[in-house]
């Protein structure tokens, strides 16, 4: 809602839950006028869009029923489970006429939207090399929400639900990926959780490239997260993530945009509560919606579309397919969008 608040045209006039207390004290607290217990029920009284915010598992059955009452729908990360799920969301909506867009407001940090424009105006070129880093902090209190932390209904752990952020940054910068070698562990949060609280994967790019990518959520402190990237000719633009919820450019030798920041991650700076970390990066979550409503109202692709949504996935599910299996996996499907 704090991202919702104050965008010029929309009015919030309904939210729905399984829970229809949780509905009611919703919208209570917000101001507004209509909950409800069924999607149905509330999509039937016409509206022009809707965002899903349940958890994961329960993202396809929202977006399906979105598509089956012809409303525009933006999803919040990750678009599903797996990439099957997404794959009947994106013709669902597709064939069903309406916008379907995938929140992923890291994109909209400057820091990470002037390493793709300098991608795309050649100042920076094609990356090479490249790399996610995520150091998060979750604890029990966080785990204890009883979705999470669930194979059934978070699907995945770090990657799944922290590092896809970074992951789709990366995807973004660095284009369509051929092979996948990943191992996941459950080294603290054991007992707590079913899924990983860390994973490593080695990422191959169609261009050649090469990535690593690296995640947990064992770290107290926190210790931020980072996406860099650095091109043949050792270019290198980075954007830190410190504290979590907060981007800028640390590092870039980007002609014209050099940046060089150094100490930031201090041993022992305090993590931010959720709620602060969310206020962070509400701002983007807004300018992500602004955006979802400009392509409705003009008839094009929002910034972030189911596809490019499924990309991040499939890094993710081949990640845990290797971890399972010990082997590489291929990604024969990635193309250039
Ligand atoms: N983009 C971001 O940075 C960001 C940040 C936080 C959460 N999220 C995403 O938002 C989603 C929700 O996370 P959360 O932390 O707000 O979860 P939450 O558990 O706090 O809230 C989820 C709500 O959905 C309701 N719900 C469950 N199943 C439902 C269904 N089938 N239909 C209607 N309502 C249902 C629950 O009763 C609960 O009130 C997750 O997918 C998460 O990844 C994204």
């Amino acid at each position: 809602m704090t991202a919702l608040r104050g965008i010029a045209g929309v009015e919030v006039v309904a939210a729905v839950d399984v829970d229809i207390g949780r509905a009611r004290a919703f919208a209570a607290t917000h101001g507004i006028p209509h909950a409800y217990q069924d999607a149905d029920r509330m999509l039937a009284t016409g509206l022009d869009a809707v965002t899903v915010c349940t958890p994961h598992a329960a993202h396809e059955e929202g977006v399906l029923a979105a598509a089956r009452h012809r409303t525009h729908v933006l999803c919040e990360k990750p678009v599903a489970l797996t990439v099957a799920q997404a794959r009947r969301m994106i013709v669902a909506t597709g064939e069903a006429g309406v916008r379907f867009g995938v929140l992923f407001q890291r994109r909209f940090w400057p820091a990470a939207a002037r390493i793709r424009h300098a991608i795309d105006d050649g100042r920076l070129g094609t990356p090479i090399s490249g790399g996610v880093l995520v150091r998060f902090n979750r604890d029990a209190g966080y785990y204890a929400e009883p979705w999470r932390g669930r194979l059934a209904t978070e699907g995945g752990g770090v990657l799944m639900t922290q590092a896809i952020h970074h992951i789709d940054l990366l995807r973004w910068f660095m284009g369509p990926v051929r092979r996948v070698t990943g191992r996941c562990a459950t080294l603290v949060h054991r007992g707590l959780i079913e899924v990983e609280d860390t994973a490593a994967a080695v990422v191959e790019f169609a261009s050649g490239a090469l990535a690593t990518i690296q995640a947990g959520t064992t770290f107290q402190p926190g210790l931020g997260g980072q996406v860099w990237v650095s091109d043949a000719r050792g270019r290198t633009a980075s954007v830190l993530e410190f504290p979590e919820g907060v981007g800028c450019t640390d590092l870039s030798t980007v002609p014209g945009e050099e940046v060089s920041q150094t100490g930031r991650l201090e041993a022992g700076a305090p993590d931010l509560p959720l709620a602060e970390i969310h206020d962070h990066l509400a701002p983007y979550h807004a300018t992500q919606i602004e955006d979802f409503l400009d392509a409705v109202a003009h008839d094009r692709e929002p910034a972030v579309t189911g596809l490019d949504a499924v990309r991040s996935l499939q890094i993710i599910e081949a990640i845990y397919a290797s971890s399972r299996t010990g082997t590489p996996v291929e990604l024969t499907d990635d193309v250039e969008d």
